[in-house]
């Protein structure tokens, strides 16, 4: 077996965060690892830590996970799944989301809050400093400066390499670049939902990782409902294959993260890494997908 076949991953080409974190482009988000809403133990532990394994196996350096996944049940698979690191393994996380139930998230800035969870998250995942810590939303009834500057003051002690936004407008970026070097947005983007274009567009001008999150629109853009299911049948490819191979030739800044909880879509949605798209399939998908 060649080596990009045992590795597809690897064909997605690289991008470094921050300057100085190479990854490979083709990510793996966890949180759909959790129970039903995102909420407790997974349907299947051992399907999830295979999950895991297997992402790495077929070169997967970027994880994306978050405390709020779970709360922390994410964190506490990863580390079962795959601690002691393999060297270049980014785990990215994510703090300021607290949970009151299945499918209930409320943001929460305060500084307080927010260097408890980087404390857990490190604790919890094992690590002793956070590559990418995202905010996982701006808290609006707390100042930017006050939920920033803690952030800051933890990467001032080494407790986090590299800082990152999510679900955030364009002068929310620049509001927040005047308070802390800023490397990654992760905001929702996907073939059929590209509000975040501006955003995405941004970030590639000034050299900001942009990760979209849903790449998949939720599994809406996979299997055979998907409105791109013909052209993925004519292609030979899958639907979910050309959705990420979109993302991945959309621009050089993208990071797709792609969740699933089987080791059968993870070997699907990998391959999207080799498939290649023309400018005319780039159009005829964004058509398509409306
Ligand atoms: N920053 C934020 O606010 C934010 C918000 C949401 C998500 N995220 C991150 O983004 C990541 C990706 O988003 P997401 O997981 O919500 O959505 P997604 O990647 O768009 O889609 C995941 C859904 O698609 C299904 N799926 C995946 N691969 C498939 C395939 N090959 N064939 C058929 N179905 C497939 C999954 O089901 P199966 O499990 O059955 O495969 C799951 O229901 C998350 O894991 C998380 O890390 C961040």
């Amino acid at each position: 077996m060649s080596q990009s076949t045992a590795r597809p991953v690897e064909q997605s080409g690289t991008f470094s965060i921050g300057g100085d974190l190479p990854v490979h482009r083709l990510g793996y988000g966890v949180m759909q690892l959790p129970g039903p809403g995102v909420w407790g133990p997974p349907r299947d532990h051992d399907e999830a830590l295979r999950v895991l394994r297997r992402a790495v196996e077929l070169g997967v350096d970027l994880i994306d996970t978050a405390d709020s996944y779970g709360p922390f049940v994410a964190d506490h698979l990863i580390r079962e799944a795959l601690h002691p690191y393999p060297e270049g393994l980014v785990i990215a996380t994510k703090v300021g989301f607290t949970r009151q139930g299945p499918r209930r998230w409320v943001p929460v800035g305060r500084p307080e809050y927010l260097r408890q969870q980087v404390e857990l998250n490190l604790r919890h995942l094992g690590l002793e400093r956070i590559d990418l810590l995202q905010l996982h939303r701006i808290d609006p009834k707390v100042a930017l400066e006050d939920q920033l500057g803690e952030l800051v003051a933890l990467q001032d002690e080494g407790k986090i390499r590299h800082l990152g936004l999510s679900e955030v407008a364009v002068e929310e970026i620049e509001a927040a670049r005047k308070l802390a070097t800023i490397v990654s947005v992760q905001n929702r983007y996907n073939l059929a939902d590209r509000a975040a274009s501006d955003v995405l567009d941004h970030c590639e001008r000034e050299g900001i990782a942009f990760i979209p999150w849903h790449p998949l629109a939720t599994g809406e853009l996979a299997g055979e409902g998907s409105p791109v299911a013909r052209i993925a049948g004519d292609k030979g490819v899958s639907p979910s294959q050309l959705a990420l191979a979109w993302l991945l030739h959309r621009s050089p800044v993208v990071l797709p993260i792609p969740g699933t909880s089987s080791v059968a879509h993870l070997e699907d949605n990998v391959a999207a890494a080799g498939v290649s798209l023309t400018d005319e399939e780039m159009t005829s998908l964004t058509d398509a997908a409306g």
